[in-house]
């Protein structure tokens, strides 16, 4: 049934065309770790784009050419800010935008269970504002169904025009778009251009896939449909829970490795000279960041609902979330093979990034390490050069200050959590007592003092 057919086709043609001419009005909702990058992705394409971030700091460095995000340098705000871009943490801004790309963080909350009060407070916060016409996108990481059980319901029952958000092929004069196109950003990682990460993107219906698939288009050089949004929620599961299953996997085996005197990094280069077959992962002190630890237990949960236990899911996390308390293990006993107790010893942790170069704190085992060490009566410092400064989060609160790098023969024992490059791990090792590596960045130096963990 179609009501209104000529408003909604005249709706649709201005947005098409306005993608096309790359004039549509991009907002990017939440402008953190994903939705900054976005945005300058937005903007050196020439789209007129604005952020929106309840966080009024963030708007406000934004607004003054600065960045808050460590490789993102301020020129490049600048260079945004001087053709066009700017920040708002005013919501009514949002009747002026053609298509909204929400970035909301997606957290567990203490239960382990679905946080998903941001998204819904960002569709709240849209809702009232919404105009016929406009494309609605959820990018954060979210359980299949999210999109068309959460967001959608609230956009329509928010708005007092009556707007319903575009289903199958039918036409309303008042609808709007929606679709689901998953942020797969790998953090740190300059192998990949961001635009040469593939988007996948599933729409409510086949137009809204059309137009928010020419909108990623402009911006990235492939663009993956899938048949809804469902689909591409779970994609990203997909690809989370597959690194996740696979990092404890080789996290179980380095821990068999260690006790069989195995080791597990000569293996894997070992395995990955297999040309077909075999993906390399590599064991480590634990996940951390915003998504692997996270992510795929927004399956776990959504699966009870059909009554569905994800047990891959689960022995994964079982497995990852102990290799912390393996690393406080491992400093013990080498502590005591130099006839220390780990009561009493000062502990050099280097890097607490949750991983190598990035400024990014989020869930990462350095946290669960050293409060395990304090709590055992270590004494511990910290070094990083990416954080002056470790304060409270939403799991933690260990106020301390990094520690310059210097007379690490003072200390027990340096342990080696983050491999950030900037380490020079040669000096490391000769200057330090005793080397506890979790990442197997001291390979290749021939040390007595190194245990690998
Ligand atoms: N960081 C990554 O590498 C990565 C990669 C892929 C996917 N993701 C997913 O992307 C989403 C965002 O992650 P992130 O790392 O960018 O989070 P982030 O915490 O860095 O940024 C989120 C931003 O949203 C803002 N915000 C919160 N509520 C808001 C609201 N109601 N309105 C407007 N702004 C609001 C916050 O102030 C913050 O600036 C998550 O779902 C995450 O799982 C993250």
């Amino acid at each position: 049934m179609s009501t209104h057919p000529a408003t909604y086709t005249a709706n649709l043609e201005q947005l098409r065309s306005r993608v096309h001419a790359r004039s549509a009005k991009v907002g990017i909702i939440g402008l953190g770790y994903v939705g900054l990058p976005l945005a300058l992705l937005f903007n050196e394409e020439r789209f007129p784009v604005t952020g929106f971030d309840v966080d009024a700091t963030k708007v406000q460095s934004l607004n003054g050419d600065q960045s808050y995000i460590f490789r993102i340098p301020h020129t490049e705000i600048a260079a945004a800010r001087a053709t066009g871009f700017s920040a708002t943490d005013d919501y009514r801004h949002v009747a002026e935008m053609d298509a909204l790309m929400i970035c909301v963080p997606t957290p567990l909350n203490e239960y382990r269970e679905p946080d998903l009060s941001y998204i819904r407070a960002t569709a709240e916060a849209i809702a009232p504002h919404l105009r016929a016409g406009q494309l609605i996108v959820l990018e954060s990481t979210t359980y299949p169904g999210t999109t068309e059980e959460v967001l959608v319901p609230i956009l329509e029952s928010g708005n007092k025009a009556g707007l319903k958000a575009a289903r199958d092929s039918q036409e309303f004069a008042n609808s709007f778009f929606v679709a689901f196109s998953p942020e797969r950003e790998d953090p740190g990682n300059d192998t990949v251009a961001r635009r040469d990460i593939p988007k996948v993107v599933g729409g409510l219906n086949p137009t809204a896939s059309e137009i928010a698939g020419a909108l990623y288009n402009s911006i990235f050089n492939r663009v993956v449909p899938v048949s809804s949004p469902a689909a591409a929620e779970m994609t990203k599961l997909l690809e989370n829970i597959y690194r996740c299953v696979n990092i404890a996997l080789v996290n179980e085996l380095k821990l068999l490795c260690l006790r069989m005197g195995i080791d597990i990094w000569e293996v894997i280069q070992a395995a990955s000279t297999k040309p077909f077959g075999f993906h390399p992962f590599y064991p480590g002190p634990g996940l951390g960041g915003h998504c692997i630890p996270v992510d795929p237990f927004y399956l776990s949960w959504k699966a009870k609902e059909w009554d569905f236990h994800t047990r891959f899911i689960e022995l994964a996390g079982e497995i990852n979330s102990a290799m912390p308390y393996h690393v406080v293990t491992s400093v013990a006993s080498a502590l005591n093979r130099h006839k220390k107790a780990l009561n009493g010893s000062k502990v050099m942790v280097l890097g607490v990034a949750y991983k190598r170069d990035i400024d990014d704190l989020r869930e990462s085992p350095a946290l669960t390490i050293i409060e395990q060490l304090q709590r055992q009566g270590a004494e511990v410092f910290y070094n990083d050069p990416y954080f002056r400064k470790v304060g409270q989060g939403r799991k933690y609160n260990l106020q301390m200050n990094c520690t310059p790098l210097d007379n690490l023969g003072q200390y027990d024992c340096v342990l080696i959590v983050t491999d950030h490059s900037d380490y020079d791990y040669r000096k490391i090792v000769s200057e330090a007592k005793l080397v506890v590596d979790t990442r197997n960045a001291t390979r290749g130096i021939q040390s007595e003092k190194i245990v690998q963990c």
